[in-house]
């Protein structure tokens, strides 16, 4: 299958590439990764997005940022450490994979550093150096274990789903989204291998085109039957009967089970309410923000407008100058999302209480 030949992040021979996500559909362009100013700038500018990958990109960014630094003692280097995590970490404010792999890369090192205090003995400098073995090693972690989460969503996302369903789709939540495979587009995938004729309508996913640039170019790619609509379509896709179920992916879920995602998704969810059709978040255990009580309380980026009306086309496709509003997710209210597909399996209402369970 002509899915897993392409993945966003890779690391080899100590070389930090990232597929350039602006430059599809037309190039498939990997660039290397040598400062943390490439890493924000590559976040930032969405060249790697979908958050999982933003999540697998900042651990690594985080790496090869900090393996050349120098210092006189292990805990002058940590504090260096913290402040590459901290500036990482503002370069995008929805997605929690972003904080929580920059979080775990430094609790990992703290953690490391507490236990070499407690069997002195290593100089400074033999410190510094295993301290980065460790966040190489925690990188490598973090990526590995969001391929197995993804697959794991797989599976039981399939067990959703029915051969021959019509699925349709908001943004881009696939392989080029995650470590691999994706979060709701993988059990298309699973389900393409099984033979299940999916009719897949993706969202075109305004106005940074995820759903055209990228969701129908991966589908398509990968031999599944894809059609392409634009957002104010997807209702009359819902009234022809043509949607059997929608799945999405997260940026965030709060302990409530409100879900930020791509701008437009909380629309799709209320539509799917008004035609009865199940509406699935998958959200990695990695997506879900229990320290967040209710999607009230989710950042919610702020784009510049010209990608509204500028950066697609020739010409302005509105008076130069002109006011704008551009945020780049909204929140879907958890009396929406029929089921939260998780690696660790599917998670019905009420997500209050069944969502803190997956961490207990
Ligand atoms: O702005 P983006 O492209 O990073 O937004 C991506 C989304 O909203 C995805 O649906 C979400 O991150 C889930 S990706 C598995």
């Amino acid at each position: 299958m002509k899915f897993d030949d392409i993945v966003p992040v890779r690391y080899v021979d100590d070389a930090l590439l990232i597929l350039d996500q602006t430059r599809l559909p037309g190039e498939e362009v990997y660039i290397g990764m040598e400062t943390k100013e490439d890493v924000w700038d590559a976040i930032f500018k969405l060249k790697v997005r979908g958050a999982p990958a933003i999540g697998v990109a900042a651990a690594w960014g985080l790496y090869i940022s900090v393996r050349n630094l120098q210092a006189e003692t292990a805990a002058d280097f940590a504090v260096q450490v913290k402040e590459v995590a901290d500036y990482l970490n503002s370069s995008r404010p929805t997605a929690v994979n972003l904080s929580w792999a920059l979080k775990r890369m430094v609790k990992t090192m703290e953690d490391y550093l507490e236990g070499c205090d407690a069997a002195p003995g290593n100089d400074e400098e033999r410190k510094i150096h295993w301290t980065k073995e460790v966040l190489k090693a925690e990188a490598r972690r973090i990526h590995e274990e969001d391929v197995a989460a993804c697959k794991a969503m797989g599976e039981h996302g399939l067990s959703l789903l029915k051969p021959g369903m019509g699925i349709l789709t908001h943004c881009n939540a696939g392989t080029i989204a995650t470590a691999k495979y994706g979060t709701c587009l993988a059990p298309l995938y699973l389900g393409h291998e099984k033979g299940y004729g999916f009719k897949v309508f993706a969202d075109e996913t305004r106005p940074l085109l995820q759903g055209a640039r990228l969701t129908s170019w991966e589908l398509n790619r990968a031999g599944i039957d894809v059609t392409l609509i634009c957002d104010n379509m997807a209702s009359i896709v819902m009234k022809n009967g043509w949607i059997d179920a929608i799945v999405v992916g997260c940026d965030r879920m709060a302990a409530n089970g409100d879900g930020a995602n791509k701008i437009g998704t909380s629309g799709v969810a209320i539509l799917a309410k008004e035609y009865g059709i199940p509406f699935y978040m998958f959200v990695p255990t990695s997506t879900i923000d229990l320290d967040t009580p209710t999607g009230d309380e989710i950042v919610i980026e702020q784009r510049n407008g010209e990608e509204i009306y500028k950066m697609w086309y020739e010409k302005p496709m509105a008076p130069e100058g002109i006011k704008t509003y551009n945020p780049a997710f909204d929140v879907t209210d958890h009396k929406y999302i029929t089921a939260v597909v998780t690696e660790k399996g599917v998670v019905y209402p009420p997500y209050d209480v069944n969502l803190r369970k997956l961490f207990e």
